[in-house]
């Protein structure tokens, strides 16, 4: 999910590689690491920043790999860093992304090849060792490698005493640079954006051998051929692929984050679901309560994951602002499992919550983006949302992803409990396993959200209902209003409008009124009638049926049953980007806030 990058050619390379790192350093990462060719393979690699990575000023070495880390499996140490390399010390690996069947391949693997590090990446190494034994050829054996991954990827491969890099991709970027003595390999173009601009882009299943003056691709066997295009990005444009914001790009990063969430952790056909926490069945049968604590956009993806959890665990379930959470009422925390989510990990009011809670003796799970983050130190078991760095204030990405890993939890925990049929948990997986596609689908549809944000720009505030799980979204959608554009943003269940605020309503406050599958499209409809009748302009959101007949202005959704609301904040995340945009604001950094809050 970090950074690659690769440079092989006539030049010494350690210190193109430094800089290449430094130049992918607005990725976020934890650990960095190079390995050197020169004949032998030199590997440097260590946790924490790319400054203090001794790095040998010059070398013979003409060809190198080099990674940042942003960890998923295992913590971040030097051991864990990327290079991995086989048992000899010979092949050099970087990876980023997820194998998600690992597990079954280390198992294998251990039983002849020694381990170092507790990542899913050091075993495409121990497997390429395996084939370089009975192949020579590199970039066959590397293709051979790769058959037999399962997840996400983008790798590179240098190895000692062959010509050049490998590289493969599946579901994560890599582009190669060109000049007339060299080629570069990249997560993207600002790694090597000073040496070039001629770039050719490779495509999923694609394996690349490059080397001085020649790159060969072949997919599925076969050579293909890729253009070769001028990209005429600045550094600043390069950093954030083409996106004016990060916001933007981390708002289409959505169906690659989705992807990553639920990698590896599925079997749809029993409906069961693999996470990694290893409390006994027991345990997950004697707890009567779950409380959750988070804060901003994480309290209103836990919210939404509560009705799911009350519905499906037969357990009572309460989220609690985490500054609120010491006035909470009484609970017994022997029967009482406390969940934090929070994207950082380290927001303080949330780890002030948390510490009550594990000091009262319950249980403790954290569901976070950030591996190695204080949360995780501090709790009986952790979940990983595996959204990649977040770098917007916005939350935005990691809404989705913690929805996502909170309804795995969910689907998990019924299951343990047996109060979840397996029809239904394989309903839900199956709404989880499209909702990728679902969510570029909403993407592709952006021009339309562009136009309204235009038309809208100009109002003086903005009211956005829901009801039941359209209720947290209505308050993430009119968070994110509010964080960057500016604008007063409210959000409240739709049957609130009649007890207060449908006083503010007038033809200068557009109602966004969500209509999908989870939040009682019927009901919305009477509500939209209460805003229509003081010419309040409507945007409905949802699955087109009676509610939306009476709407103008419609965004049509495709029907993903209770996670079709995740779909509907996509739109919102969208008409909230281009309002800003509109106005000009500072949308990465908006005024007075910070991404991580570590004070309380
Ligand atoms: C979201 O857009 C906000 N920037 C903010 O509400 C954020 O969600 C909150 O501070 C919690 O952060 P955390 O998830 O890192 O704990
Ligand atoms: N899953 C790998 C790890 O945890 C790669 C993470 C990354 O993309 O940086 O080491």
């Amino acid at each position: 999910m970090c950074g690659i990058t690769g440079y092989v050619g006539t030049e010494d390379c350690s210190s193109f590689l430094a800089n290449s790192l430094k130049n992918l350093e607005y990725r976020g990462y934890d650990s960095v690491g190079v390995a050197l060719l020169d004949g032998t393979l030199q590997v440097n690699k260590q946790s924490g920043q790319i400054d203090d990575l001794s790095l040998p000023s010059t070398t013979e070495a003409t060809c190198g790999i080099g990674h940042t880390r942003w960890s998923t499996h295992g913590p971040p140490t030097d051991e864990n860093a990327h290079p991995h390399t086989d048992c000899h010390g010979e092949i050099s690996i970087v990876h980023n992304g997820i194998i998600s069947n690992y597990g079954d391949h280390k198992r294998d693997l251990a039983l002849t090849h020694e381990f170092t590090s507790d990542t899913d990446s050091e075993v495409i190494a121990h497997l390429l060792e395996e084939e370089l034994v009975d192949d020579t050829d590199l970039p066959q054996a590397v293709r051979k490698v790769v058959e037999k991954l399962e997840g996400s990827f983008a790798i590179a491969v240098a190895v000692a005493g062959y010509d050049g890099i490998v590289a493969a991709r599946q579901d994560s970027p890599l582009v190669v640079g060109h000049t007339d003595t060299a080629k570069f390999l990249a997560s993207d173009i600002t790694a090597f954006v000073e040496q070039t601009r001629t770039v050719t882009f490779l495509e999923d299943g694609d394996v690349a051998h490059l080397t001085e003056d020649n790159l060969s691709i072949t997919n599925d066997g076969a050579v293909v051929e890729r253009d070769r295009q001028t990209v005429d990005w600045d550094a600043d444009a390069a950093e954030k692929s083409g996106y004016e914001h990060y916001m933007h790009k981390e708002i289409h990063e959505q169906p690659h984050a989705v992807r990553q969430s639920l990698s590896g952790r599925i079997d749809s056909l029993t409906g069961d679901v693999d996470l990694d926490i290893d409390a006994p069945i027991e345990y997950w049968k004697s707890i009567q309560e779950i409380q959750i604590v988070a804060c901003g956009t994480s309290n209103y993806a836990a919210r939404y994951a509560a009705e799911l959890l009350e519905t499906h665990t037969n357990l009572r379930v309460t989220v609690h602002v985490a500054s609120e959470y010491e006035y909470r009422t009484s609970y017994d925390p022997w029967e009482t499992l406390v969940i934090a989510v929070t994207q950082s990990g380290e927001t303080a009011d949330t780890l002030q919550a948390l510490r009550m809670a594990v000091d009262s003796g319950a249980r403790t799970l954290a569901v976070t983006n950030t591996v190695g983050s204080t949360v995780t130190r501090e709790v009986d078991q952790t979940l990983y949302i595996r959204a990649g760095p977040e770098i917007g204030v916005a939350a935005t990405k990691t809404f989705a992803s913690q929805i996502v890993t909170l309804t795995l939890f969910t689907i998990h925990l019924g299951r343990q409990r047996d109060e979840l049929e397996s029809e239904t948990a394989t309903e839900l997986l199956k709404n989880l396993h499209d909702l990728p596609e679902a969510i570029q689908t909403v993407l592709d549809g952006e021009s339309q959200v562009r136009r309204l944000a235009e038309r809208f720009a100009h109002s003086d505030a903005f009211f956005y209902i829901g009801r039941r799980l359209g209720h947290p979204v209505a308050l993430e959608g009119a968070l994110k209003l509010k964080e960057i554009s500016y604008d007063h943003a409210e959000g409240f269940p739709g049957g609130e409008l009649k007890h207060g605020p449908l006083a503010l309503v007038t033809d200068q406050t557009p109602v966004i009124a969500l209509l999908t599958p989870g939040s009682e499209p019927d009901e919305m409809a009477k509500n939209i009638k209460e805003v229509q009748a003081r010419e309040a302009p409507v945007i409905g959101i949802g699955v087109r049926g009676e509610a939306s007949e009476t709407l103008d202005t419609f965004l049509g959704l495709p029907n993903l049953g209770y996670i079709t609301p995740v779909l509907a904040n996509v739109y919102l995340q969208l008409f909230a980007y281009h309002i800003a945009n509109e106005k000009g604001r500072a949308i990465d950094k908006p005024r007075n806030l910070a991404k991580s809050v570590t004070v309380e």
